[in-house]
């Protein structure tokens, strides 16, 4: 007979944290969001710590240098997305690694045959009114001169203007050779009086750029990751198919964490992509694992050695695994059942293995539900793919932006590695996820510092100093469908 399982299968929004006792050590100022992203052995230090509990999916749409940079500098981690050819996917974890705080890879170019009107289109989308323009329009082309603000006037020039004629040519721009120091290149700024300096390399290709306005806010951020060359630290997603080609060129290229991106990791294939990582690089090398839902998944891969193991099949924005396959579990009772095989793992082999709840956040709160069930840090796709930081596009429908959001497992993505199972078929039978559209949410920072501000604010009401207090601590209960109605606005007219 198969095995049923007796409690049903819940989600986050289904259960609500009860308040302990406050006391002047847990006050949201004091609380410490810093966790272990690798296993270690009890009573030692993980090899990896992030200083914030978030980390963004290895998703086209979602993880890709920028969000890279931006969130090590917040204290968060990227996972790079594997669905893209070895070597461009190495290309991102260098850029990612060579990026010094202060020095931006420019999102926004432009070739010297576009026009004013790609200009104006970038303004429009962006808010940005410094282009560098490069021989083939990307950020790493021979940089060929600048445009701001200053270089055109739209009552004057044609929109199809071609951008060469309106530029501030390479050879009257300040620049800087790569190597300069954030100290330096602030000094040539103000010395100068510019706004911004492009620094290039040797051969005259476009490296980084320098900003005056950026100069407060790289002096002081305490919380970014660095490794102990004062280098960003980044992630990349791998598969179980091609691993002994990627993963030796992502090691080459500095990344820090691997981790297995698949939708069912309750495989022979995840054994072995975990074992030859370790055996290759004798440990040295760490890699996640999953996804798993239950407690003989999780033993599997602990088993394996994974680093970490991420919890969360079918629950995602984007994702239809659930309607296609009838595979999943609410994420919720995912969790807890993965936490409490976690501790007992801990307590038989003196090993903690750091959990990562993947995918179904859609309130902030629901990041603190995750951590109190147990987890050490969530991974999102939906709540980074909103910002600036994605590389999705942002567009306008009616009177709002938006970004394109798509799934791993939709046809836009054709991610066959992370749903195949062995029979290598190189294609999607049918697809896992949709291809969609959610609402612009602006900058990394701005979103984090709220986000951030809510998940210490119920620590503190919960009287949690950090996350492994919390994890013992803390007490959740359901909620009925009843009280659901009681904690939303009731009885009244809502005046906007
Ligand atoms: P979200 O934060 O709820 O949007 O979920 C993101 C997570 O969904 C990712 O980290 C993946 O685990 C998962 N995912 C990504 N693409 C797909 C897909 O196409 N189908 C199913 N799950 C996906």
């Amino acid at each position: 007979m198969a095995t049923y399982f007796d409690t049903p299968s819940r989600t986050f929004g289904e259960y609500l944290l009860i308040p302990s006792l406050t006391t002047r050590e847990c006050t949201p100022d004091k609380i410490s969001l810093a966790t272990p992203l690798t296993r270690y052995k009890t009573g030692e230090k993980p090899a990896i710590t992030a200083n914030i509990p978030l980390v963004s999916a290895g998703m086209q749409s979602v993880s890709g240098v920028q969000m890279g940079i931006a969130l090590a500098r917040e204290g968060g981690f990227c996972f790079i997305y594997g669905s893209q050819s070895i070597e461009s996917q190495a290309e991102m974890i260098r850029t990612v690694k060579n990026n010094r705080a202060g020095f931006v890879i420019s999102k926004w170019n432009l070739k010297p045959t576009d026009t004013l009107q790609d200009i104006l289109n970038i303004k429009a989308e962006t808010d940005h009114s410094t282009i560098p323009i490069t021989d083939d329009g990307s950020h790493h082309g021979q940089l060929l001169g600048l445009i701001t603000s200053k270089d055109y006037r739209i009552s004057r020039d044609t929109p199809d203007t071609p951008v060469a004629q309106l530029m501030t040519p390479v050879d009257s721009l300040i620049t800087s050779e790569e190597g300069i120091s954030l100290t330096a290149a602030n000094d040539l700024i103000w010395d100068h009086k510019i706004n911004c300096l492009p620094i290039i390399d040797r051969k005259g290709r476009l490296n980084s750029l320098v900003f005056r306005k950026d100069y407060d806010q790289h002096k002081h951020n305490p919380l970014s990751l660095f490794d102990d060359q004062k280098r960003y630290l980044v992630g990349a997603s791998i598969n179980s198919h091609d691993y002994k080609q990627r993963v030796p060129a992502l090691v080459e290229a500095g990344v820090d964490l691997l981790c297995i991106d698949s939708s069912d990791g309750y495989s022979v294939w995840q054994k072995e992509t975990i074992e030859f990582v370790h055996k290759k690089y004798k440990g040295a090398v760490k890699v996640g694992a999953g996804n798993v839902v239950d407690k003989a998944a999780f033993k599997y891969l602990a088993d394996a050695g994974a680093d970490f193991i991420k919890i969360g099949i079918g629950g995602g924005s984007i994702c239809i695994t659930r309607e296609q396959k009838g595979i999943g579990r609410g994420q919720a009772s995912a969790v807890i059942e993965v936490a409490a095989a976690r501790d007992e793992y801990a307590r038989t082999t003196g090993e903690y293995i750091p959990l990562c709840s993947d995918g179904s956040i859609v309130h902030d709160y629901h990041i603190t539900l995750a951590l109190a069930m147990g987890a050490d840090f969530v991974m999102m796709g939906r709540y980074f793919a909103r910002l600036d930081e994605s590389p999705s596009a942002k567009v306008k429908r009616g009177n709002d932006f938006v970004k394109e959001y798509w799934g791993e497992g939709s046809n836009r993505a054709r991610n066959w590695q992370r749903y195949d199972l062995g029979d290598h078929k190189g294609g999607l039978t049918f697809q896992e996820g949709v291809d969609s559209y959610i609402p612009y949410a602006g900058t990394l920072k701005e979103n984090l510092n709220i986000t951030i501000a809510k998940v210490k604010s119920t620590m503190s009401n919960c009287g949690a100093a950090d996350i492994p207090d919390f994890h013992k601590n803390a007490k959740l209960t359901l909620v009925s469908d009843l009280s659901l109605v009681e904690g939303a606005p009731h009885d009244l007219i809502v005046r906007e």
